[in-house]
């Protein structure tokens, strides 16, 4: 099967709320990662660490801490984003390798959501992350029982030509 053409991941990746019980396969998890790997970062400072958390009962306390991410409960895995304060750019950083990640599953077939309201500290705690380190995010991952949907503003509600609110694009 051939890759899928990056157009075609950035328009049909969609966060996936639900997933089905099988396993991810570990070369599907170790292209993903590798994905990770090879993000761009300020000062290529790569300021980041990864938690693939498999245990299930993390992974029901995760989602315990996540109130619009009780999904996580059924993922067969979830990927804790850990950045390094330490960077004035971490947070950029770390985004840009988790677009990369979600981007990266789709391809191959999988579904992630980004969880943005969590209990960090608490998170921090179960995870064993050192207070000093930043928890960006838990990113679920498996194979989608949904579909997904979302949509997005039309180009020209948000492109100008040269200077703010000038259409770029008529009619
Ligand atoms: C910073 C950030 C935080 C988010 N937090 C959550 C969340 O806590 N729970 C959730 O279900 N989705 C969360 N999302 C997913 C968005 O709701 C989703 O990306 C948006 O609705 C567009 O849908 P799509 O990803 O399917 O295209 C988050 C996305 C971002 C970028």
């Amino acid at each position: 099967m051939r890759d899928m053409d990056v157009f075609e991941a950035i328009k049909g990746r969609r966060s996936i709320r639900s997933f089905a019980p099988r396993p991810v396969e570990e070369e599907k998890l170790h292209k993903i990662l590798e994905a990770c790997r090879w993000a761009p970062s300020a000062v290529n400072r790569q300021p980041w660490e990864l938690i693939v958390v498999k245990d299930r009962d993390l992974l029901r306390k995760l989602a315990e801490l996540a109130p619009y991410g009780r999904f996580i409960a059924e993922a067969p895995l979830a990927i804790a984003v850990v950045t390094n304060p330490s960077s004035r750019w971490h947070i950029i950083d770390g985004s840009l390798l988790t677009q990369n990640l979600m981007l990266a599953a789709h391809a191959l077939g999988l579904g992630t959501c980004w969880i943005g309201t969590m209990d960090r500290e608490r998170a921090k705690e179960i995870l064993g992350i050192p207070k000093d380190k930043h928890l960006l995010t838990v990113i679920p991952v498996g194979y989608p029982a949904e579909a997904g949907s979302s949509w997005r503003k039309p180009l020209k509600d948000f492109v100008y030509l040269n200077r703010y609110g000038a259409p770029y694009f008529k009619g």
